[in-house]
Order: C-alpha cells, then sequence, then structure tokens
C-alpha cells in the first residue's frame, strides 16, 4: 500500500465526547492540520501548522499541495467523512492512493440513536447546498427521511416541500439540532406546525410517514 499523505479524519458532531480515539491519535500527531475554525480552535495545538478551510477551498487545497511534499497533512471534517464532506473535493484533485479516511459518527446517525431508531431502511438525503431529486423525497408508505439541511433549506422550507410531495401534514417530524452540545435541542412536532413555525437551519430533520 503506497503511503497516505492525506489524512481525512472524521470529528462527529461536535462535542469531544463523540470522536473516537483513532481520529484524537491522527490529529495529535499532525505536523499540518486543516479543518474548519471551530475544529481547529478545539483541536489544534501550538506546535501544528494549521490552515482554516473557509468558502475559498482552493486556498486549502493549495496549502495541502505544497505541504504534502514535507508530511502528512490530516483534514479535519465534520461527522463523517463519507456523507457530504471535503473527500469528493479532496478526491478531485489528488489520486485517491494518498488519501487515508478515519470515520466517525454523522450527524445523522446521532440523530436516528437519540430518537432510538433504526436507519437501515431510512433513506438519507442532503439539502446543505442542494436539493434531492422530488423522487427521491416524495411519499411512499413506510418511509423514513434522514435529512441534512442549511440555512436556505431549514425546517420550514423543507416541511414545505414534503407537503407538496404528498407527505400528509400530521406526518412526524423531529428537528435535532446542535446534537451532542449542552444545547442540544430536539423538536418532536408534525409536518404542517413546523411549515408555519420559525425555522431551525442546520440540523437533521427524521421524517416518518404516520404508519410507521
Ligand atoms: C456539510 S454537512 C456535513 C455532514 C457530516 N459529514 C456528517 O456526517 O454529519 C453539514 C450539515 O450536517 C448537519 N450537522 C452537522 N453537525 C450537526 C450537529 N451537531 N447537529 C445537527 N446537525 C448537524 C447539519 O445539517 C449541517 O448543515
Amino acid at each position: 500500500m503506497s503511503e497516505k499523505k492525506i489524512i481525512v479524519v472524521g470529528i462527529g458532531p461536535g462535542n469531544e465526547k463523540y470522536i473516537t480515539p483513532a481520529a484524537v491519535e491522527k490529529i495529535h500527531a499532525a505536523k499540518f492540520l486543516v479543518g474548519g475554525r471551530r475544529a481547529l480552535e478545539t483541536f489544534a495545538k501550538p506546535n501544528q501548522e494549521i490552515f482554516p478551510v473557509t468558502k475559498e477551498i482552493d486556498a486549502a487545497i493549495n496549502f495541502i499541495r505544497e505541504k504534502i511534499s514535507i508530511a502528512p497533512v490530516v483534514v479535519m471534517v465534520s461527522g463523517d467523512p463519507g456523507y457530504y464532506s471535503m473527500l469528493e473535493t479532496l478526491k478531485k484533485n489528488f489520486d485517491a492512493a494518498l488519501i487515508e479516511v478515519i470515520p466517525s459518527i454523522s450527524s445523522l446517525q446521532l440523530a436516528f440513536a437519540r430518537l432510538a431508531l433504526s436507519w437501515h431502511d431510512a433513506t438519507l438525503l442532503s439539502f446543505h447546498g442542494r436539493r434531492p431529486n422530488d423522487e427521491d423525497l416524495k411519499f411512499t408508505p413506510q418511509k423514513i427521511l434522514g435529512l441534512l439541511t442549511d440555512a436556505e433549506f431549514n425546517s420550514a422550507t423543507i416541511s414545505k416541500i414534503l407537503i407538496s410531495l404528498g407527505w400528509a401534514a400530521t406526518s412526524q417530524i423531529n428537528i435535532c439540532a446542535r446534537l451532542s452540545y449542552p444545547d442540544e435541542k430536539i423538536i418532536s412536532t408534525t409536518l404542517g406546525d413546523a411549515a408555519i413555525a420559525e425555522p431551525v437551519k442546520h440540523c437533521v430533520l427524521v421524517v416518518r410517514s404516520m404508519d410507521r
């Protein structure tokens, strides 16, 4: 196996209690550490050279390209790297053989755990900077959805979209915000009420048809 130069480390939903020992080991051993400002504030040590990831992703890619000739670069991403993270951008810019991935707990996993629900038959989709296909979102009996959100596609706008795609306004929705943090909040309501309530942004939504 070729030497891994870019180590993409999942840091879980946010609270340090939910990060794996394998991830912590990689982060602590890093000479070069890349991640969001919040992750860097939490994990970076003074002896590490850090680079904050912003919307200017190219700047982070250039930093990684420059540093991997010196030592491996650890890239911290929220949740699990395999579910809508910077991993895909890295694979477009670097040979996949250079990349090692350390998995972690996704915000979706924690949301389902909080609700004591299995997710093996859930339809998992992301509204984070995208809109999933109507075909995948539309109501079918027994369906359970797990959704990432953003500021535009929030608890209210998504509830309206789902109602327009055949979901009953009485369907149950769990709005899971700030998962793992001390101010974590889970609101259990209906799609009809969530559609007209104050929007909750950057949360996980779990939506269930009434027959589940
Ligand atoms: C770019 S996606 C990253 C997803 C991440 N890879 C994962 O596995 O959770 C960011 C979105 O994940 C969700 N998210 C991440 N952390 C969260 C948390 N602690 N509580 C609730 N939702 C969270 C929100 O929908 C947020 O807008």
